[in-house]
């Protein structure tokens, strides 16, 4: 028997130690025992960081979706695997079995084949929490398509980048959404952006909210009468190991966003390994991940590593404070959810309504709390344990990436004793490094540094779409021969980690990346704007937020400043998506910057987090007048 599923914290440490002793044993093992395959590998790995190229399971071949439904339908035919919760609560939820579930990608996979979409061609997925994105998530990986899905709060313009940097054929959207008490208008959303978007051949449209839409006649199909004629089975497409799974794009520091791609077996491997432990999901537990689908979270841990599991994965499509503050526990209530996986800005905005809405609501069926997507702060944790866990469910703060695919640091619950901001131990299999200024590894324990990967694990990302160049420059090249997660971190006196945020231009904000770069492009697009530069600040609820500071350009006319911030964050909106607007906009006469005109970030962010005792020597800025003028006025 193959360790698959880890029970206390003895067995952790030792299967830990054949992990990375021998990596290509264990996973060979793993592999061997708990997936379908068509046909076995011939090489377990092959790797190089300085190419960089990483390959598992070498001359296998499969489809992640006979792992995923195909082979449960014997044994678990009847079992619930999709749980859909919808925005308003008095609509049912809707029960959708793995016999169903089979059905439904089916149909919706030879819907995409007489669409004329062929193995390899890139799908764009633009649609809300509902099961039709689950579906057609699956029917890509059915034939061998790439699935690229951008979460559906994202602007036009950003769709439409995200959709040319891949040369998507097709777009999977829907007539609309609902959001708590709003809806939103994705199918124009969806027209505005295919207006520059000439390689996009057709458009198949869920009905969700049934409203009025604009067909475009030629491209545009409603779904369901497609579905409606599509026969139930629709054999797998043979997959290679190594063929691309799906696109899933992450702001960088700078530049467009990057299209991580993702490839089949290694994916399938350590999703379904991590979910199995780090979830310690038993046969009838129902499992609920808050995320949504348009990121990483939600392919990995609503989607494949359940399925892949025969797990009952619950999706919601609404939102934590529809109908109100209460709605995650009346879910939770209601469903008798067992592990329950959300980020740390959802925790601080229901903490925040006090504990009363908690208690309303029988949350014993719980046994394990998660936590993603940034660091969780002391408060929030103990809020979570509190109130929601009651002292009795662990929490486990996983801490991984778009580029990772999987959990990489985690405690696996009942078995490794959690310490609050920490997200304790490396999974098996991870071998993390933390790295000093020098670029040296710091191997004693007590120590902060930049926390890099050693070793190749089965999920890593293996290249950005279309710019392999790039991906070894982000990730390979601060560090000979180690991935760079871009993330500081620290080891306490027992080896457990604390992630302590980003050590590059990237924001979170509400969980969310984001990159300061094109936010700043999107307000130097203002025609009264000179200049902008973005950092972050802590916010109580959204971990991050973003502070702006902004030159104007001297046009001789006075404008309202508080006009000017809403226009700068209608901008942003339009370009990016309403979550990179700026809390604060501060204008000023200029920007501190270098003798050799680099704008001094470090000196804004000091100053938008209040924190100006220690600002450095400012007197060989070009300009270091402006650092006084910008500390009198900081909002
Ligand atoms: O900074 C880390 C933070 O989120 C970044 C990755 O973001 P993304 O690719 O959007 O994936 C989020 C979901 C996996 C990381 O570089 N992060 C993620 N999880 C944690 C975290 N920071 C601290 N603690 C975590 N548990």
């Amino acid at each position: 028997m193959s360790n698959y599923h880890i029970k206390h914290l003895e067995e952790y440490y030792q299967v830990y130690r054949k992990s990375v002793r021998n990596p290509e044993g264990f996973w060979e093992e793993i592999a061997e025992e708990h997936f379908l395959w068509r046909k076995k590998w011939d090489k377990v790995l092959s790797w190089d960081f300085s190419k960089p190229e990483v390959k598992w399971f070498e001359g296998a071949q499969l489809n992640i979706t006979e792992n995923c439904i195909d082979r449960h339908l014997a044994t678990r035919g009847e079992k619930t695997a999709i749980l859909f919760e919808p925005n308003n609560p008095d609509e049912a939820a809707q029960h959708i079995t793995y016999n169903e579930l089979y059905k439904r990608v089916n149909k919706f996979a030879n819907v995409l084949k007489v669409q004329g979409i062929n193995k390899g061609d890139r799908v764009c997925i633009y649609l809300p929490m509902i099961p039709e994105l689950a579906v057609s998530v699956l029917a890509c990986a059915r034939i061998g398509a790439i699935h690229s899905v951008v979460f559906a709060g994202f602007s036009s313009t950003a769709l439409s980048t995200r959709i040319n940097d891949s040369d998507c054929k097709m777009v999977l959207t829907s007539d609309g959404s609902y959001r708590g008490a709003k809806t939103i208008d994705l199918k124009g959303i969806v027209d505005e952006a295919l207006e520059s978007c000439p390689g996009v051949k057709s458009v198949l449209v869920a009905k969700r909210i049934n409203t009025e839409i604009n067909m475009v006649s030629g491209r545009d199909a409603w779904l369901q009468p497609l579905l409606d004629n599509a026969s139930e089975h629709c054999d797998a497409e043979l997959m290679n190991a190594e063929d691309p799974l799906f696109i899933l794009y992450t702001s960088g520091s700078t530049g467009k966003p990057k299209g991580m791609v993702h490839t089949t077996a290694g994916y399938m491997v350590y999703t379904a390994y991590t979910f199995k432990n780090v979830f310690q999901y038993r046969e009838n537990d129902v499992y609920w991940c808050t995320a949504d689908i348009g990121w990483i979270t939600g392919h990995s841990y609503i989607v494949y590593g359940p399925l892949v599991n025969g797990a009952t994965s619950v999706m919601f499509e609404g939102v934590p404070s529809y109908p109100d503050f209460g709605r995650f526990w009346d879910i939770v209530q209601k469903h008798k959810v067992n592990q329950f996986y959300t980020a740390p800005t959802a925790i601080r905005a229901l903490a925040k309504q006090g504990a009363e809405l908690v208690e309303k609501y029988d949350l014993s069926s719980l046994k394990v709390l998660g936590s993603v997507g940034e660091p969780i702060n002391e408060e929030a944790w103990h809020w979570y344990n509190d109130n929601v866990g009651k002292r009795n469910s662990p929490i486990v703060d996983t801490w991984w990436q778009t580029e990772t695919g999987g959990i990489m640091i985690s405690p696996i619950p009942y078995s490794t004793p959690t310490k609050p901001t920490y997200a304790t131990l490396p999974f098996i299999g991870i071998q993390p490094a933390l790295m000093d200024e020098n670029g040296d590894e710091l191997k004693d324990n007590q120590v902060e540094g930049r926390l890099c990967i050693k070793y190749p694990w089965p999920s890593i990302a293996r290249t950005i779409w279309g710019n392999h160049q790039r991906y070894k420059e982000t990730y390979f090249s601060a560090y000979e021969n180690k991935y760079f997660t871009g993330d500081g971190a620290l080891r306490d006196e027992v080896g457990y980690y604390r992630i302590t945020g980003r050590v590059d231009d990237v924001i979170i904000v509400s969980g969310h990346n984001l990159g300061t770069a094109p936010i700043e492009d999107a307000v130097n697009e203002h025609p009264a704007v000179a200049e902008s530069a973005i950092v972050g600040f802590p916010h109580d609820v959204k971990g991050s937020a973003l502070y702006g500071y902004v030159t104007l350009k001297d046009t001789g006319e006075s404008r309202d400043q508080n006009n000017l911030r809403k226009e700068i964050n209608q901008i942003i909106t339009e370009s990016i998506g309403p979550i990179a607007k700026l809390d604060k906009i501060q204008f000023t006469s200029g920007l501190p910057k270098t003798r050799s005109g680099k704008i001094m970030r470090r000196i804004l962010r000091k100053i938008a987090q209040k924190d100006t005792a220690n600002l450095g020597d400012t007197s060989t800025l070009l300009n270091p007048e402006v650092v006084q003028e910008i500390m009198d006025n900081v909002l």
